[in-house]
């Protein structure tokens, strides 16, 4: 397995394949890899001729009071599990590589990116997009991969695809959970043994909250309170947001009639934990 540290590397490595005409694969990371990602991996594996995982801890979609500096890096676990599952290139840019002195581009998607996890915190979609965009232009991958538990940011990222006419498909690969219900995260080692077993409840009222509409519920209120009414049992825990939204434009429906997203996020205690559900009609 290849590991190269910029883009200009990056850049060439992809050119080389150009003349080869094979199919890239990319599967972009903050690295601290858990089975979730081997997951994501595993399917670009199977989906793509050669496989460029990228680990950056991306500084710009950090808040200046979020977790940046403690935010868990793991290059030599994540570089034995890129190597069992064959990945064949690992882009591991420094972050003067990234970001050299200078840098003052960035891009920004709208509307998509301005409710829910946008709403709580206001610069995280401009930081992601910026970097994905940057990602994608150097690596140039016909298929990139993202996980379904970062919702949100699968269909802000498929708006900046269609709107910057970005030549990639975005698959987008289910959530991969605990035992319990709880989605893989690499966020979850921060949590406390009591708040672990707390964490699993938020699932449970998205769970909730499909069970209701599978009864026949049609109102997004009520589905809404249905969710509620799982986590008001729990004292740890702080609703960011529960909702029932249009899984296009994220925009909350007041009635479900097709198919719906089903959003939530909530703290325990310094922890931000964020799922969702996607329910066909
Ligand atoms: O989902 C993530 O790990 C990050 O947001 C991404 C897409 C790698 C951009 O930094």
């Amino acid at each position: 397995m290849k590991v190269l540290r910029s883009p200009r590397t990056l850049i060439s490595w992809r050119r080389r394949l150009d003349r080869d005409g094979i199919t890239v694969g990319m599967v972009p990371t903050m690295g601290a890899l858990h089975a979730g990602h081997r997951a994501l991996i595993r399917k670009a594996r199977l989906a793509c001729d050669a496989l460029v995982v990228s680990l950056f801890v991306n500084p710009k979609q950090f808040g200046p009071r979020e977790d940046f500096a403690r935010y868990p890096r793991s290059f030599t676990h994540d570089a034995t599990m890129c190597r069992q599952e064959g990945v064949d290139l690992l882009y591991a840019p420094s972050l003067e590589a990234m970001y050299p002195a200078g840098h003052q581009t960035s891009v920004t998607v709208r509307e998509v990116s301005a409710r829910w996890e946008g709403a709580v915190r206001p610069h995280h979609f401009g930081g992601v997009v910026t970097v994905v965009a940057k990602l994608l232009s150097a690596a140039r991958p016909d298929i990139a991969f993202f996980g379904q538990k970062d919702f949100q940011q699968t269909v802000v990222i498929k708006r900046l695809v269609t709107d910057l006419n970005l030549d990639v498909t975005v698959r987008v690969c289910p959530t991969v959970r605990e035992a319990d219900g709880l989605a893989l995260s690499s966020r979850n080692i921060y949590l406390s043994p009591g708040e672990r077993r707390v964490a699993p409840r938020l699932y449970a009222a998205l769970q909730a909250g499909r069970a209701a509409m599978h009864r026949g519920m049609t109102s997004g209120a009520e589905v809404t309170r249905a969710m509620k009414t799982i986590l008001a049992r729990e004292p740890l825990v702080t609703v960011d947001y529960l909702a029932v939204c249009d899984p296009m434009t994220l925009e909350p429906l007041r009635v479900v009639r097709r198919s719906a997203v089903l959003l939530g996020a909530i703290r325990l205690g310094n922890v931000r934990l964020i799922d969702n559900i996607l329910v066909g009609r």
